[in-house]
């Protein structure tokens, strides 16, 4: 197949394009700058330079390559996280799951192309309510903190805008990343003690290694149909678990412990959400049809031959 590639330089595209290329797919790779062109080709794709949210460029980049199918995998979350302005945080990567999609899949339509698999999310977008574990037909929270509710929005108008596009529109909904280019930063957090287990820490999380969320989205493009799939591990875990879990796994103390109304003034609402109230997800549907499983099944694992890699 050749596949279009937007957002190939980021934390999922550098693990996607060798895979990609590995199963004897061609990729066409995008870039916003110059200078990361030749990190692409030494991943085995053909670089293109183009914004995400310029609508003419994409679609006469996507013309210009004329490809199969196309994968989304545009962010914008490198830099420092900020939880109480979740919201301004997620902007940039707002405007990528809303106008970033909508040239895509204008591109997409215009140029006949057939397939779209994009990156969603799935765990702090999850209803906060019932069991802890949910499956692709249970509701996104339509009730999330006040700081959460365009980053939820823009998640939503990706989703439907793919499932309601002419032609095979698949959405990945990937878990907390983890591995190399995803991980380290939270890794130093851990070991200088800055994240605290918040309240009871009863937030439950849903991890994937970088290589399972690649191998994943390799498996949709190949096999997937019109649909929406979690890329998760197989075991969704409380905070209170995996965080000190992975404080012992890189030889740091044991994680603080606060109460919830002093982690609300530390991270507000959104991060006591995702420490004492979010829930994980299931991946049984992708593992059936895909025909995919993580080699990383669970964080426990993957997180102790991440830190002694
Ligand atoms: N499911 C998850 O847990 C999840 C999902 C996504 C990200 N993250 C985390 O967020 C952190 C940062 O992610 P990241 O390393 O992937 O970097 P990122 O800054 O989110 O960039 C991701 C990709 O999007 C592209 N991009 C950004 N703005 C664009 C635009 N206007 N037009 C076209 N392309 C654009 C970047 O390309 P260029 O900069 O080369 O143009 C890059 O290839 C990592 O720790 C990652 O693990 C987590």
């Amino acid at each position: 197949m050749r596949v279009f590639l937007a957002g190939a330089t980021g934390a999922i595209g550098r693990r996607l394009v060798p895979q990609l290329v590995d199963r004897g797919h061609s990729v066409v790779a995008t870039t916003r700058t110059q200078d990361k062109v030749e990190l692409l080709r030494a991943l085995g794709a053909e670089p293109v330079v183009v914004d995400g949210l310029d609508a003419a460029g994409v679609g006469e980049a996507v013309a210009r390559a004329e490809p199969d199918a196309i994968v989304h995998q545009m962010t914008a979350l490198a830099g420092t996280p900020d939880m109480k302005h979740f919201d301004k945080w997620f902007a940039v990567t707002n405007d990528l799951r809303t106008q970033g999609t909508k040239h895509l899949v204008a591109a997409a339509t215009a140029s006949g192309v057939e397939r779209f698999v994009a990156q969603s999310f799935t765990g702090w977008n999850n209803a906060r309510d019932d069991g802890p574990v949910k499956t692709e037909d249970d509701p996104l929270d339509e009730h999330p903190p006040a700081e959460q509710t365009q980053s939820i929005a823009a998640i939503r108008f990706l989703e439907e805008a793919v499932l309601s596009a002419p032609l095979e529109g698949i959405v990945l909904r990937y878990g907390s990343f983890y591995g190399p280019g995803a991980s380290e930063s939270l890794v130093e957090m851990v070991r200088k003690r800055k994240l605290p287990v918040v309240g009871a820490g009863t937030g439950i999380w849903s991890w994937i290694h970088l290589d399972d969320a690649a191998a994943a989205t390799v498996a949709a493009l190949e096999h997937g149909t019109r649909g929406v799939y979690n890329v998760v591990d197989d075991e969704p875990a409380p905070v209170a678990t995996w965080l000190p879990y992975l404080a012992d796994v890189v030889g740091a103390r044991p994680p603080r412990r606060v109460p919830v109304w002093l982690g609300r003034l530390a991270v507000g609402e959104v991060g006591v959400s995702m420490m004492t109230q979010i829930r994980g997800s299931s991946n049984a549907k992708a593992r059936r049809e895909l025909r995919w499983q993580p080699t990383w099944r669970s964080w426990r694992e993957g997180f102790r031959r991440a830190a002694t890699a």
